[in-house]
């Protein structure tokens, strides 16, 4: 059921109101419409190795159990006991072919059916185990590996909902030689109070570093020289060959790499114990073949980000979880390259325990100021007016792209008449 609003207030082109972070009754409906309503990222075929594999996610604040069956088909089950909701499966992930319920012995498979319950006669004829399957999300696809759900039967395919923005995922995968990514399940994870769109505000802010993360530059300058990691933003990054885009379904894009120079293993930030892979690299193949491999241990330049949880950052992902209107997890998978050497995959290891350590926890502390800046009712606008002068601000491709400057704000406004569209519409979704 749709609140009567007035979106045309709450959203502006120039501004948005408080109220949308703040208001626990927009939390309650975003977990329904936004995750369950659009194409939500669950995880990465490659956390789920084997038949039999699988992964305990969340879709909003569902609990949701995705699973490899042994007929290679991928499920994504609710967490849920069909007998009076207790948990199935508490393991983060594993294999298993079945989840027993530790309240009353209600035994599922890993495709959902019910498979046996204790003490059966004492229901009678009143049980119909056939109905009482673990309720699954009903569609679940996969591009390049990454898996998402909806409830929503409305929704168009996931290759049309990732539209333009998926060739810049491509471009991320496609620098593993064997053209596949692998995700690791070991994971950064941190929490922060604040409401889960202030993240968003800041997925392709090309405005904030040099301000948000100036203690992380500084300190790089200062112990590895000029040219190093983050230094693209210490000049007016509107000056600069970066840009962002907007795309259709509220993704975007901020392209730090036309920003970056030639190498990006050049402006890798150094650390401790780095070199042994390098030296061992240019052993076994050669100084020109290493270093040529080596560009593909950082990520790629972008952060790229999939509405509404799921941003490709350096070369990692990070995930978006809601836990409250104001509390919310961020999670943030390191990834390596199928085909590259282990040397390159080591240190694409490396690379990510550095900006979660550094740089993602001064954009958390920026999170949590930006939510207790929300918190005064008298100030009630939050401005995304940033280049909206520019005459060709709001100019897009025919295929509903905006190129824009680097610190614009127009990914955040893009993101909110997402946002908006889909709040302001009915929605029905549906499980089997
Ligand atoms: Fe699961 Fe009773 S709640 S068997
Ligand atoms: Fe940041």
């Amino acid at each position: 059921m749709t609140a009567m609003r007035n979106w045309d207030q709450l959203i502006q082109a120039d501004r948005v109101h408080r109220s949308i972070y703040t208001d626990p009754a927009y939390f309650a409906e975003e977990m329904t419409k936004i995750f369950g309503g659009l194409w939500t990222y669950l995880c990465h075929e490659s956390e789920l190795p084997k038949v039999n594999s699988f992964k305990r996610v969340k879709m909003g604040l569902r609990p949701l159990i995705v699973t490899r069956d042994a007929d290679n088909r991928f499920h994504a089950l609710f967490n849920r006991c069909a007998h009076r909701a207790a948990t199935v499966c508490q393991e983060p992930s594993g294999t298993a072919s079945r989840f027993t319920c530790a309240y009353h012995g209600w035994t599922y498979k890993n495709s959902g059916e019910l498979m046996a319950v204790a003490y059966a006669e004492g229901y009678g004829e009143c049980l119909n185990k056939a109905e009482l399957g673990l309720k699954k999300v009903t569609r679940v696809e996969s591009y390049r590996g990454f898996i998402f759900g909806t409830l929503n039967p409305d929704m168009p395919p996931l290759i049309d909902y990732l539209g333009e923005a998926r060739h810049y995922l491509d471009i991320f995968i496609d620098r593993a030689p064997d053209k596949e990514l692998v995700v690791q399940s070991g994971a950064y994870r941190g929490t922060f109070n604040g409401n889960w769109k202030i993240a968003w505000d800041n997925a392709a802010d090309g405005y904030h570093p040099a301000f948000g993360h100036r203690s992380l530059f500084e300190m790089t300058r200062i112990r590895n020289g000029q040219n190093k990691g983050g230094t693209h933003f210490s000049r007016n990054p509107d000056e600069s060959p970066m840009y962002c885009k907007t795309f259709p379904n509220g993704h975007g894009l901020l392209h730090q790499r036309p920003g970056m120079g030639p190498s990006l293993w050049s402006r890798v930030r150094p650390a401790p114990g780095t070199e042994s892979f390098v030296d061992a690299l240019v052993k076994r193949v050669g100084e020109t073949a290493a270093f040529e491999a080596l560009e593909g241990a950082p990520g790629a330049g972008m952060n790229l980000n999939f509405f509404p949880n799921l941003m490709i950052i350096g070369n990692q992902i990070q995930v978006v979880e809601p836990l409250a209107h104001g509390k919310t997890q961020l999670t943030w998978f390191a990834t390596t390259l199928k085909g590259a050497h282990e040397e390159v995959n080591a240190l694409r290891m490396r690379i990510a325990e550095d900006f979660p350590n550094f740089g993602e926890v001064d954009d958390m502390e920026i999170f949590e100021r930006c939510w207790e800046g929300l918190q005064a009712p008298e100030a009630e606008w939050v401005m995304m007016n940033r280049g909206l002068y520019r005459p060709d601000a709001e100019i897009m491709d025919d295929k509903g792209v905006r190129t824009v400057d680097a610190s614009d704000e127009a990914p955040m406004r893009n993101y909110l008449q997402a946002y908006r569209k889909i709040m302001e519409s009915e929605v029905t979704l549906a499980v089997a």
